[in-house]
């Protein structure tokens, strides 16, 4: 769990002081997590910004502890519940401790309802990006044209009403900016790299709007997290669990740095058996001859088939799956005799896990994943969970991760499972395999990979009747995807050629005997997923 505030405590307020005097600071920005799957990009926008910024938990702090602890400006993020329906913990008296407070989405809600402005469940909800427009001046919006991109997703809206001043609209919502005194509110999220200038909107609300002058800036992160590994593992032996993906290649990265001279005290373990046609190749190549980790391959092929058999809903999958993975890395800790294990789970894992924050509101879990809450019988490491992918990109090529292990799409742990719907058969396996290799091979040649931050091909349970040769059969309909993203919070569908599609289906359905079609899915998330499953 990343650290919250909860109290004013004598403890608390001694650590609060301490940062601030490394900072040479005496501004403090405290962000409420309301539960919001992107409360943790709102930290990381701040982070960049060089400000101190604390997650304080909304169940726990009092408008007294707050003023104690002063802080220069307050956010509140948005999330699940609905003031209508689920009223949100949160002491309402720090909305009149005239202290600058930006409510994001349902942060803005939550102060609306309590001046008194009506705040109703939307006949029409707002997902995805829509075009804002403002329509007053303020200093939230110096330096931001008139008419931008942003992200909604939301159900509930805010009325329009003479207690507030409508800042800005959008075409489902009469009130998607609003100011009333100390209290600010944007019902989009300026946190996500979807919505344009939603850097300079924290900007302003910070250094315009709370006054707030010191910029401390973020460096040395891989330092600090290596040091703070070299501590933790001490003498002992580490066993990672090493995909060839970005996130498990950047911790080996940093493992090595931390143990650099200390003999071999790493061994990478891959596990293959649901993997994409090229995974061990790559593995092979940049891990295979290492002289700071051993690599060892085990093939689990049979034992996820085993574990899958008969189950179709997806989440069962996720659960059978992720039961082998925590298996065999527990019999490879005892057969290595590590002291830890270390995951690439990224703070993205945790927070669709129903994770993050260690906060009273509540927070939906979109997903379980693979590498989160395994409780293995020995201590983690996972010096990558309170970033995002591109932060994580960031620290690899600090610490001389290999540019290749860098940009290689993201790929998730339950592997090919979440790309197939229903029962995961060898056969089905073979089908999503052979479909991925040539979607990839698609991607590399018409120069589109570098492009795209992930693609995948699923083997969906929808047929279609087709003609092969005369003959009249039954084949399987691939639904092939592709996004442009940052981090995975949010993504847009990739906007692929019409002409590499058609290469695309032609290929799989002339090279792939069980396929009969190819479509593909143009929705963003949210509210999809990136994966299928
Ligand atoms: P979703 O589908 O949740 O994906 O929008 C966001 C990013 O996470 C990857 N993903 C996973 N990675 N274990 C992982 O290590 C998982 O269980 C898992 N599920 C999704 C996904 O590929 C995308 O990059």
């Amino acid at each position: 769990m990343l650290q919250t505030f909860k109290k004013a405590s004598p403890e608390a307020l001694a650590e609060i002081a301490a940062e601030k005097t490394i900072r040479k600071t005496n501004e403090l920005f405290l962000l409420f997590s309301m539960g919001s799957q992107f409360d943790h990009l709102i930290k990381q926008k701040l982070d960049t910004l060089g400000v101190f910024c604390l997650v304080a938990d909304p169940a726990l702090v009092t408008a007294a502890d707050v003023t104690k602890v002063r802080p220069t400006g307050i956010i509140l993020s948005g999330g699940p519940a609905s003031v209508a329906t689920e009223p949100p913990p949160f002491d309402t008296e720090i909305f009149d401790l005239d202290i600058p407070l930006l409510g994001v989405c349902l942060g803005f809600q939550m102060w609306s309802h309590h001046i008194g402005v009506p705040v109703i469940s939307g006949k029409h909800r707002e997902f995805g990006t829509h075009d804002f427009t403002i329509t007053q001046d303020s200093p939230l919006f110096t330096g931001i044209p008139k008419v931008t991109k942003v992200l909604e997703s939301h159900g509930d809206r805010i009325e329009p009403s003479g207690k507030l001043t409508i800042l800005g609209i959008t075409g489902n919502a009469p009130v998607s900016a609003g100011n009333y005194k100390n209290l600010w509110g944007v019902q989009f999220h300026p946190e996500v790299t979807e919505s344009e200038y939603g850097t300079t909107l924290y900007e302003n609300f910070c250094f315009g709007i709370c006054g707030a002058k010191d910029r401390f800036p973020a460096s040395a992160i891989a330092k600090q997290k290596i040091a703070d590994l070299q501590n933790k593992i001490g003498a002992q032996k580490v066993l990672l669990a090493l995909s060839g993906g970005t996130d498990s290649s950047v911790v080996a990265y940093l493992l090595k740095h931390a143990l650099e001279g200390q003999g071999l005290k790493i061994r990478g373990v891959y596990i293959k058996g649901i993997d994409r046609p090229d995974d061990e190749t790559n593995v092979l190549k940049f891990f295979g001859k290492q002289e700071w980790m051993e690599l060892k391959i085990v093939d689990a092929t049979e034992k996820f088939l085993q574990a899958l058999k008969g189950i179709a809903p997806m989440r069962d999958k996720r659960i059978a799956m992720r039961g082998i993975y925590k298996d065999i890395l527990e019999k490879e800790v005892a057969d290595f005799g590590a002291g830890f294990i270390a995951q690439g789970t990224l703070y993205t894992d945790i927070s669709e896990s129903g994770g993050g924050y260690d906060s009273g509101a509540r927070k939906a879990q979109i997903k379980i994943h693979h590498n989160v809450n395994l409780g293995f019988s020995v201590p983690e490491l996972s010096p990558l969970d309170d970033c995002v992918k591109d932060t994580g990109r960031n620290i690899g090529r600090s610490i001389g991760t290999p540019e290749n292990l860098l940009v290689r799409h993201p790929f998730p742990g339950p592997g090919l499972v979440v790309r197939i719907e229903g029962e995961v058969t060898a056969e089905k396996l073979r089908i999503a395999r052979a479909a991925d290799g040539i979607y990839i091979e698609e991607l590399r040649k018409w120069n589109l990979y570098n492009e795209i931050w992930q693609a995948g091909a699923v083997v969906t349970n929808s047929v279609t009747t087709c003609t092969k040769g005369d003959d009249s059969a039954e084949g399987h309909i691939i639904a092939l995807w592709a996004v442009w993203s940052v981090n995975g919070f949010t993504a847009r569908a990739a906007e692929l050629p019409y002409d590499f599609l058609k290469a695309v289906s032609q290929r799989m359905t002339n090279e792939i005997r069980e396929v009969g079609g190819v479509v593909y899915r143009i929705s963003d998330k949210p509210p999809v997923t990136i994966e299928w499953g």
